[in-house]
């Protein structure tokens, strides 16, 4: 399971993953813990393991290990000026992608036990065009991939919010898993016609029990097209 994100994300980023059993709250620094404070200790490990990945990753390309990784009042981490990156945690596992902003202007990753989602939640997560999808599936097969189609979604908002700061909804975002390993969104239903029809590529790996999905969404993405994102 070491290294479940290294082949979702190119080389040029930089990708760090830890068990959160192996953290401990003295790893973080002062202002991080005020993030903390009233927290539970599940939350307190999953936090503190992304915050000692990030600082690890951050302070090998070359920012100051004394910086602190707060966040925005919707929870959106503060990366340093110059940076771009995206942290998930699931109880037994957290992940950390860090790049500079003239490699790529937006990461997204999530981490996802892989276990059927409830079928209740099918409608919630997938649209129509999802759904039929998952009915064209082996019957065995369609609650972990609706779990699939949400780490994505889950991945694909991540990338997206520091670009938009856009709260999206499951039906904001199509997903259309392939196979080998990549799926492609499209942004359809994005309020604003900024975004309209904005497609974006990720990748996904399912291993060792748990799904894990990425993005990386590159410069050339704003003169594209693909990402009209304010400027
Ligand atoms: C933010 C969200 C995507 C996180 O996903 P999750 O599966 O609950 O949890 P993960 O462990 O994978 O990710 C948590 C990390 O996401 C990051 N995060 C939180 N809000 C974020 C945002 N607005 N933008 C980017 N990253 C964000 C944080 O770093 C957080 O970890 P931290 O609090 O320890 O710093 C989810 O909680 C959420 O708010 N979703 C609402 C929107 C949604 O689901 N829309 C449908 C999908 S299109």
């Amino acid at each position: 399971m070491r290294g479940l994100f290294q082949t979702l994300f190119d080389d040029d980023v930089l990708v760090g993953e830890i068990d959160p059993r192996q953290v401990t709250a003295s790893q973080l620094l002062p202002g991080e813990v005020q993030l903390i404070r009233h927290a539970v200790a599940k939350r307190k490990r999953e936090f503190t393991a992304g915050r000692v990945l990030a600082r690890l990753l951050l302070t090998r390309l070359g920012v100051a290990p004394g910086f602190e990784l707060l966040m925005d009042d919707d929870r959106a981490p503060r990366w340093p000026e110059g940076f771009v990156g995206s942290i998930t945690h699931v109880e037994r596992w957290a992940a950390v992608a860090v790049a500079r902003t003239d490699q790529a202007i937006s990461l997204g990753c999530d981490l996802e036990v892989d276990q059927p989602l409830a079928q209740e939640e099918w409608s919630v997560v997938c649209g129509p065009r999802e759904l039929a999808w998952l009915e064209a599936q082996p019957r065995e097969r369609r609650g972990r991939l609706a779990k699939l189609l949400f780490s994505a979604k889950e991945t694909v908002y991540k990338a997206q919010y520091p670009l938009t700061r856009t709260v999206l909804e499951f039906g904001d975002v199509e997903v259309e898993i392939d196979a080998g390993g990549g799926f492609e969104t499209m942004l359809e239903t994005i309020s604003g016609p900024r975004h309209r029809g904005s497609v974006l590529r990720g990748r996904w790996r399912a291993d060792g029990g748990l799904i894990a999905t990425a993005m990386t969404i590159r410069p050339g993405a704003r003169t594209a097209g693909s990402l009209d994102v304010p400027e």
